[in-house]
């Protein structure tokens, strides 16, 4: 777990070096479960159109999600996703892009 949470704050400093914060894998579970899970699924396997999360780092997320709240089209499906990432704060992006990127697989 401390080695965990130690790999996660190590993402978040890269995402900010100059904006370095604990990151909190179990709030972005907790946000994942209740606004992406029933797009991306519980385990971030995906379905259909809505692509797989589980298994990509957590830079990669972050930058999509960063994307998506800023309304870049990133894909044919981006309207679906950016309603989802308008009001993430730069915190729950970091938590979730820790939970996904460690916890899902
Ligand atoms: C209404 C369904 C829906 C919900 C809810 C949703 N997403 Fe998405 N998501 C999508 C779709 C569709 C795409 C592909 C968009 C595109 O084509 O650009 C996507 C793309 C993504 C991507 C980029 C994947 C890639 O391979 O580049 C990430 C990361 C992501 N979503 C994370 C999340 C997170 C985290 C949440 C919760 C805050 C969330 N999504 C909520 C539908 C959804």
């Amino acid at each position: 777990m401390k080695i965990r949470m130690l790999l996660a704050f190590g993402a978040a400093m890269s995402l900010n070096a100059a904006n370095a914060q604990d990151v909190d894998t179990d709030a972005g579970k907790t946000l994942y479960l209740d606004v992406c899970a029933k797009c991306h699924g519980p385990t971030g396997k995906g379905l259909a159109s809505f692509p797989k999360v589980a298994g990509q780092d957590a830079d990669y997320i972050s930058s999509r999600l960063e994307q998506y709240r800023a309304k870049e089209k990133v894909g044919p499906n981006s309207p679906l996703m950016i309603p989802n990432a308008v009001n993430l704060s730069d915190e729950d992006i970091a938590n979730l892009s820790a939970h996904i990127a460690e916890d899902l697989q």
